[in-house]
């Protein structure tokens, strides 16, 4: 098994508690780098095991501290939809995490999507890329944004973020943001973070579980085909960048060279 991938017995038993190691160990060197940690998150799944990990008590150690005051937390993709409507990112991310964060433990920033674009989506991506460039462009111009940790999620057809097998929208290589209205998962209008700006990121994780992830996980990592959907061109980024945090049904019959 290539050192990157991980897989666990269970999200609460052994996944959560080692993804929220790594995700602390991102934040601490994040915070030696720049005082800030910026993350960009998925839908999916990804909200709920997130909060598992970062919602679970602090063992007291000095490295296990959740600086949550100086998270910035944007989104990998969002749907084009209202911030508190079922399908929205930005509704699961508040309320599987935001929401239940003890008071004492202070808020991440957090940068949803500008409600007044929903008509157009186009222009939500570019208000969106508006958003990041304000952050990671404020004092030099730089050709990428350059998230500390990108957390995703691996659709059953390879798709990451809104970001879909042979779809166009992966040979974009301009926009840090981009506009899809023909997602072939529903809703059809999103944005999402092009596959530059994703696999830029100082880490990348990927959270796949549960046995609807085997047959595309097994693609991805034994066949050329599978590098070549979505999730397998992040994974090419290798080892030293991008993790997988996977459960033994998601890797059921999963072979590795
Ligand atoms: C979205 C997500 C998407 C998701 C995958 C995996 O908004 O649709 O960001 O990219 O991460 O579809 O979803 P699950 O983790 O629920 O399987």
């Amino acid at each position: 098994r290539p050192p990157n991938l991980f897989c666990f017995q269970s999200i609460d038993k052994d996944l959560a508690p080692n993804l929220r190691k790594y995700v602390l160990e991102q934040q601490n060197e994040a915070l030696k780098r720049h005082e800030v940690f910026r993350v960009a998150v998925s839908g999916g799944s990804l909200p709920a095991t997130l909060a598992t990990a970062l919602l679970a008590p602090s063992s007291g150690a000095e490295d296990d501290k959740v600086e949550f005051p100086k998270w910035e937390i944007f989104y990998a993709d969002e749907r084009c939809v209202p911030l508190d409507h079922d399908d929205s990112n930005h509704k699961l991310v508040k309320e599987n995490l935001l929401d239940k964060i003890p008071a004492d433990m202070g808020q991440p920033k957090v940068y949803p999507i500008d409600e007044a674009h929903l008509d157009d989506v186009q222009e939500m991506a570019d208000q969106y890329e508006k958003t990041l460039v304000s952050i990671f462009a404020a004092r030099d111009s730089v050709k990428l944004p350059l998230f500390d940790l990108i957390l995703l999620g691996c659709g059953p057809d390879g798709h990451t973020c809104s970001l879909f097998p042979d779809h166009p929208l992966l040979r974009e290589s301009d926009a840090w943001v981009l506009s899809i209205s023909d997602s072939p998962k529903p809703p059809p209008k999103r944005i999402t973070l092009s596959l530059p700006v994703v696999v830029h990121g100082v880490k990348i994780a990927f959270v796949a579980t549960g046995g609807g992830k085997a047959s595309v996980l097994k693609k991805i990592f034994e066949t050329e085909e599978g590098s070549k959907l979505p999730c397998g061109l992040v994974n090419a980024g290798g080892g030293e960048k991008v993790s997988w945090f996977c459960d033994a049904p998601a890797l059921e019959g999963v072979n590795f060279p």
